[in-house]
């Protein structure tokens, strides 16, 4: 699965989204070690704070199928489901990724013509991880 297929697929879930309030549609496309591709969407909600976003509902969803290991996703988002530059994933879906992806896990943003490539490192650094509720510390270098 090339980054291109990826970014495809997350701009197609954008179209899901229920976004009434923003009016910013967001599609997730996460990439499991096993091949598998799942999608996301953003989800709104009246009561503002209940949102989730589309990143978040393909994790949760990959999870709550049993796979939880991640080689990539591909985020594609923008005002009336038109892909802006680089809508970056937000703080707490990068926690999330976090949770259950290393420095190297790579996040495909979409851009009006094409994509940029970054890493869960380079959103994230110095991450809070399970690591950090241990005596033996974190697994990022300081
Ligand atoms: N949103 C996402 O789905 N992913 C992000 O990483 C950024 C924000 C959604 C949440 C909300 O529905 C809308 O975009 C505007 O914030």
């Amino acid at each position: 699965m090339e980054a291109d297929d990826l970014i495809k697929i997350a701009t197609n879930a954008m179209q899901k989204a229920y976004s009434p309030y923003s009016e910013c549609k967001v599609g997730a496309a996460l990439l499991t070690k096993s091949g598998i591709v799942f999608e996301g969407c953003n989800v709104e909600n009246a009561s503002f704070g209940v949102t989730c976003c589309a990143e978040r509902v393909a994790i949760f969803k990959a999870i709550s199928e049993g796979e939880t290991e991640f080689d990539a996703i591909a985020v594609a988002g923008g005002k009336n489901g038109v892909v802006a530059d680089a809508f970056v994933p937000c703080g707490v879906c990068r926690q999330v990724m976090a949770e259950f992806c290393g420095p190297e896990f790579a996040v495909f943003v979409a851009k009006k013509d094409g994509y940029v490539k970054t890493t869960l490192g380079e959103l994230l650094p110095l991450a809070f991880t399970s690591e950090n509720l241990t005596d033996e510390g974190d697994n990022y270098e300081r």
